[in-house]
């Protein structure tokens, strides 16, 4: 008797739609020029690519031209931590994250650590929520970043990322939310305040950084 595997792990990654798949077909076969040479290949892959941040820019609310295509979920947060971490100007620059964010907010802030930016590792209550009067108490001189992902991948808690980034504005920091296993299950309308997003491929994953 041969037994059958059910995969439960659809939010660590997902098999590739075939839609999407006939859709970037041609993509991977024929039309591989690269975006930014001039040939006829290239101005197709470009007109793509044009079309593809519109129609991402549509879906989440967003101008096309604020979307960065990056190779995963890792490299955009990574990108979007140390890119906003860069532009703070002040010596010890202090984030607030969460200690439940995944390896990839977590690593990337001890490693600035190592490099003088202060981080604040908040808990969260019994029901895997952040308490906000906790992260107000939090704020400092030098707090520069919020960073608080969206729905956890591993228990699926929603935190309440609307409050969290009023929160981190009203205080003068940038917010960040990791929303790589938020996009795809709720509703896109959600996005209307977000600024900075980039996505991956496979299973569509967020970043977002606003001011
Ligand atoms: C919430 C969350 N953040 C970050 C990542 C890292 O994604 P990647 O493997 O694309 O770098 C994952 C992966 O599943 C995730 O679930």
């Amino acid at each position: 008797m041969t037994q059958e595997m059910i995969y439960f792990d659809h939010n660590a990654t997902t098999p590739l739609d075939g839609r999407v798949l006939a859709e970037m077909m041609p993509y991977l076969t024929q039309l591989y020029g690269n975006a930014s040479s001039t040939h006829e290949l290239g101005k197709a892959s470009r007109i793509a690519e044009i079309k593809a941040r519109e129609q991402v820019g549509e879906l989440i609310n967003s101008n096309p031209e604020d979307i960065y295509f990056t190779a995963g979920a890792t490299e955009s947060i990574n990108i979007a931590i140390r890119g906003g971490i860069s532009l703070s100007g002040h010596p010890a620059p202090h984030i607030i994250t969460l200690e439940t964010e995944h390896p990839a907010v977590l690593d990337t802030c001890r490693f600035l650590e190592r490099s003088g930016v202060e981080v604040s590792y908040l808990p969260v209550s019994g029901d895997g929520v952040l308490d906000l009067s906790q992260l107000r108490a939090t704020f400092r001189a030098g707090t520069y970043l919020v960073c608080v992902m969206w729905a956890n991948n591993e228990t699926g808690v929603i935190q309440p990322v609307a409050e969290i980034a009023e929160i981190a504005h009203e205080h003068g920091a940038l917010f960040m939310s990791d929303a790589t296993s938020f996009y795809g299950n709720y509703p896109s309308s959600l996005f209307f305040y977000l600024e900075i997003d980039s996505l991956l491929g496979y299973l569509l994953s967020l970043q977002i950084l606003s001011a």
